[in-house]
């Protein structure tokens, strides 16, 4: 009998116990690199004009009523069909025209929303009403009531992002619809800023959440710091430019638990130095053009479009206008779990 040369007794048994719910770890483990992350995520754009006629065209389609929230997911081209733009995180394009209502909810989920085109749109959260201009960045705490409408006569689009996959990942989504449409106005519109936006908080303060209390960070006063740094000429990065983080002002930790928001502005033929994180950041482009280089290949942005780098893939940026990027990520998690890393240079 010819002995079998191929044989690998160790796969052959590592194959016999998977009936009884069992791997051998060092049979299932070996020629696998794991000496570094390697996201699946692949780095992406989507162009804004490429994709604004069918965002008009979904608009026409359903009404924001039926389709409860009208979005375009943004999804990585190597995660077709799981609604997520990386590992972890949630991107989608929502679109809301004038007299809709998107109807009251609340979900164990984290979001944000950052206006990319149309001013006088609102969301309400817990009840406060929060006017919605180009470049403001507003936080949805899980767990609150939130419904969205648009009283102005011009469509308003705003990116969602939500850490959706993360919290399927951890099997904790619970959602919830409220009785009516929307949730009736208990606070007065502005209330939140002027109780913790100010630089200062209400005496007694004591910190009901893990979120900020913020429910809005507009764009006027973001966008005026960065012009003012500028001017001082220090503080800059050399792979982001002027990089600012949206905090919550009770803390000073990031104003979401599971997600880090940021804004940065880059001059005129800003040549940043070669990056990478182990979180993955979705960029939204609201001043400005240039390029991301990810792993030598090139995508060029424009205002309004998006883009995605995954985690651990060397990337950097580069202006040919004075430019400013929103981004967000999953940082806090990974600082908080002691797992977050960043390298610079190549
Ligand atoms: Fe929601």
């Amino acid at each position: 009998m010819t002995p079998d040369i191929g044989a690998d007794p160790q796969k052959e048994f590592h194959d016999r116990i998977s009936a009884r719910n069992l791997a051998a770890l060092w049979v299932a483990r070996r020629g696998v690199d794991i000496s570094k992350p390697k996201s699946p995520a692949v780095a992406a754009l989507w162009r804004y004009d490429d994709i604004r006629g069918d965002i008009a065209e979904a608009g026409d389609i359903v009404s924001a009523e039926d389709a409860f929230r009208r979005v375009l997911v943004l999804e990585n081209p190597a995660y077709p069909g799981e609604m997520r733009i990386t590992n972890t995180l949630y991107a989608g394009l929502q679109l809301v025209k004038p007299g809709e209502i998107a109807p009251c909810h609340r979900h164990s989920q984290t979001a944000l929303r950052f206006v990319v085109e149309g001013d006088g749109a609102y969301t309400t959260v817990e009840g406060e009403r929060v006017r919605l201009s180009q470049g403001d960045f507003v936080i949805t705490r899980n767990w609150s009531w939130h419904d969205h409408g648009n009283d102005s006569d011009g469509d308003v689009i705003w990116l969602d992002g939500l850490d959706t996959p993360l919290v399927d990942f951890l099997d904790t989504v619970f959602r919830d619809f409220y009785p009516e449409q929307a949730h009736p106005l208990t606070r007065p519109e502005g209330d939140a800023a002027a109780r913790y936006g100010t630089g200062m908080l209400p005496m007694g303060f004591e910190a009901e959440s893990i979120y900020s209390p913020m429910l809005r960070y507009p764009y006027a006063p973001a966008r005026a710091a960065l012009d003012k740094m500028r001017r001082a000429k220090s503080g800059w990065d050399e792979c982001h430019g002027l990089k600012m983080r949206y905090i919550n002002p009770a803390s000073g930790d990031d104003a979401m638990p599971t997600m880090a928001a940021f804004l940065q502005f880059m001059p005129k033929d800003f040549s940043g130095a070669t990056y990478r994180s182990t979180d993955g950041a979705v960029y939204c482009v609201t001043e400005g053009s240039g390029r991301c280089i990810v792993d030598g290949e090139t995508f060029e942005w424009g205002p309004r479009d998006v883009f995605v780098v995954p985690g651990w893939h060397e990337y950097r940026l580069e202006a040919d206008a004075d430019s400013v990027l929103f981004s967000y990520s999953d940082q806090p998690v990974q600082q908080k779990l002691g797992l977050w890393r960043e390298m610079r240079g190549a």
